[in-house]
């Protein structure tokens, strides 16, 4: 028995890191699972790679939301309604606020918000007429805190909190819940991505403000996701989960 035995979970950005571990653990509780990515060569190597009739990759950009009907269509088609939604691809940003340009703003936004809305969208018809569903958007520690150089990134992602709570708030008398789950530093290509980017002494530094002096492994978020998919979680809705190795719970000294 699974935590997610007959639940058809759907995966944004699942190809690698946080969104791949959030695939395998949906597999191992039990669900079939639907993940949609932009990056078709990974998508399909890993679907590949899962060797599981139980999981479907589909080709999506998730700001298209034609791209969004269609890999819904065969997701549904597959396996049937989608129980399970989570919201996970994203990117980073590193813009500059006042050298930025709205397209580069508008794109950012399109990733890190506004996707998580037009794929909810798609699938919460079935969700309200079935009376059950959950969606998690994956948000970040930035929802709260942030730093220099990343604009808008903490915009985008206290965006997301905040539509969280919102669609918590409309689903509700339907029983679909809808939460945050807010990583902080995962090892994953966009932290990767991070590091290379600034000074080489910060891994380091980072390490050490963490009380656990470490950082996440992918499959501690997805752990904290499998149980707000599942109906462990049944009276959690519209919150934020912080996983961050208590990163935020630490005053500056
Ligand atoms: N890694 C971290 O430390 C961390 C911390 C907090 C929050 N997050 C959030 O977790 C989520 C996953 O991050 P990750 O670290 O696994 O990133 P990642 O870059 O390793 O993976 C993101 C995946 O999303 C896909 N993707 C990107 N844009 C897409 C689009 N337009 N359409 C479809 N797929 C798209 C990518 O191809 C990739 O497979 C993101 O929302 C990120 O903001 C990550």
């Amino acid at each position: 028995m699974g935590r997610l035995d007959n639940q058809h979970v759907l995966v944004t950005g699942g190809s690698r890191g946080i969104g791949a571990a959030v695939v395998e653990k949906s597999l191992a509780e039990g669900a079939t699972v639907s993940f949609l990515d932009i990056d078709v060569a990974a998508g399909q190597a890993f679907a590949q790679s899962l060797n599981s009739e139980r999981v479907l990759f589909q080709p999506a950009d998730i700001r298209d939301a034609g791209a969004i009907a269609a890999a819904h269509d065969a997701a549904v088609s597959r396996f049937g309604a989608v129980t399970g939604l989570v919201n996970n691809a994203g990117r980073n940003s590193y813009a500059d606020p006042v050298t930025m340009t709205e397209e580069q703003w508008d794109d950012v936004f399109a990733v890190d918000l506004k996707s998580a809305w037009l794929v909810a969208r798609a699938m919460l018809p079935a969700m309200k007429a079935a009376k059950a569903g959950s969606i998690v958007n994956i948000a970040s520690v930035h929802a709260d805190m942030t730093y220099p150089g990343f604009f808008p990134y903490a915009a985008a992602k206290s965006g997301l909190v905040g539509l969280t709570r919102s669609l918590a708030l409309e689903m509700g008398p339907f029983q679909v819940r809808v939460n945050a789950l807010s990583p902080g530093y995962t090892e994953t290509f966009l932290v990767q991505d991070y590091f290379a980017n600034a000074d080489p002494a910060l891994r380091d530094k980072v390490i050490e403000v963490h009380p656990m002096r470490r950082m996440a492994k992918p499959m501690e978020i997805a752990n904290c996701v499998a149980f707000l998919l599942s109906d462990e979680a049944s009276f959690v809705t519209g919150a934020n989960w912080v996983a961050d190795g208590g990163l935020t719970a630490r005053f500056a000294g």
